[in-house]
């Protein structure tokens, strides 16, 4: 049996950061951020929101699309490694926002491959018979881990929420394949030092910043690229689509040069790529959910079509879903 979307929803904050706006604030400029990432704007969560309610906000609009009530809803699996705490998970927190009372509820961090690791574990629950809808999530308040005086990272994030409902399908549609992969040695290219048992929060972290996300850009560009174009040609090879067969490619929203390298190493022209990272920037595990609500409600994706999810972050971990519409 397989699973399959029933419902999408996005949330983005209203607060707009442009580059310009950037260029306020640290030495960079518009061009540079626009020529090396593809990113003109992102969004910035007002103060008094929280990631759950991102999250919530996304989940109704998916729960409505799907025409569930949260009371449908067996678990919720959340991708985000920006949490509203760090106890309990974001996911029980929205779990009582939604009033979903019976959802058991958990996290996931897989940074920005947190979405395609959450729709790993919910497919399998379904396939395996154990729950019937699942909510899958990915919702980042990036910019409340970013440091805003170093320009190698604070261009590139933004803030925001999607969601998806996963129920089982009763025809061939729904979820093809998952591929997940992480290694682990790199764990250092990108990471938020202090705040953990490693280094918990103290005078001495703050003074030094410890708590922001810190990358090593180049490293992690170079890696994503070699690691993206082997994934997806392979996933593409073992379930027997070609390239041309493919609808739609939604990456994971990162870096403009990642993604069309992707697509061109693959021979996919980009009309058939998702691409919202100039409105956004990258907002981690929402990246994808969001990609897919916004292609989905303009059209972009139609039944019996072959999208492939795909994704790489933190971790480092990557991996694919290839679903069939
Ligand atoms: N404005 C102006 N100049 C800048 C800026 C900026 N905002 N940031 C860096 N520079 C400078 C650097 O200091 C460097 O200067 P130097 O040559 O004098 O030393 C120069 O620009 C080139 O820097 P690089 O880091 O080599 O630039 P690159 O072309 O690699 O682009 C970027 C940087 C955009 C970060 C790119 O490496 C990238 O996208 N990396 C991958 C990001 C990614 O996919 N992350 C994984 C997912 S994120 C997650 O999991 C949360």
């Amino acid at each position: 049996m397989r699973s399959r979307i029933l419902g999408t929803g996005a949330y983005l904050p209203e607060r707009v950061l442009t580059n310009f706006d950037l260029e306020k604030m640290v030495d960079t400029s518009n061009e540079w951020i626009i020529e090396r990432t593809g990113i003109h704007e992102r969004r910035i969560a007002d103060q008094a929101e929280v990631t759950s309610d991102l999250a919530h906000e996304a989940s109704v609009k998916a729960l409505e699309m799907a025409g569930l009530e949260p009371h449908d809803i067996d678990l919720i699996v959340l991708a985000t490694v920006s949490g509203d705490m760090p106890l309990p998970s974001t996911a029980c927190i929205l779990q009582d926002k939604l009033g979903a009372k019976r959802a058991a509820a958990f996290d996931i961090n897989a940074a920005c491959s947190g979405f395609i690791y959450a729709l790993s574990v919910a497919d399998a629950f379904i396939r395996s018979g154990t729950y019937r809808n699942i909510l899958v999530v990915g919702a980042e308040i990036l910019s409340r881990f970013t440091d805003w005086k170093d320009r190698t990272t604070c261009v590139l994030l933004g803030d925001g929420a999607g969601a998806v409902v996963l129920s089982p399908s009763d025809n061939d549609s729904g979820v093809i394949s998952v591929r997940l992969y992480a290694d682990g040695s790199l764990w250092d290219l990108l990471h938020i030092p202090a705040g953990g048992s490693k280094l918990p929060a103290s005078e001495q972290t703050l003074r030094e910043r410890m708590h922001y996300i810190k990358m090593r850009g180049n490293e992690t560009f170079k890696v994503a690229v070699r690691t993206l174009q082997s994934l997806v040609e392979e996933t593409l090879k073992d379930n027997g689509i070609k390239p041309s067969e493919l609808s739609l490619l939604i990456p994971h929203q990162a870096n403009r040069r990642i993604i069309t390298a992707t697509a061109e190493r693959l021979g996919i022209p980009l009309d058939r790529v998702m691409l919202n990272l100039q409105k956004y920037g990258n907002t981690s595990a929402a990246s994808i959910p969001i990609a897919l609500d916004e292609a989905l409600r303009e059209g972009r994706i139609k039944q019996g079509d072959y999208i492939l999810l795909e994704a790489f972050g933190g971790g480092l971990t990557w991996g694919s879903a290839l679903i069939r519409w």
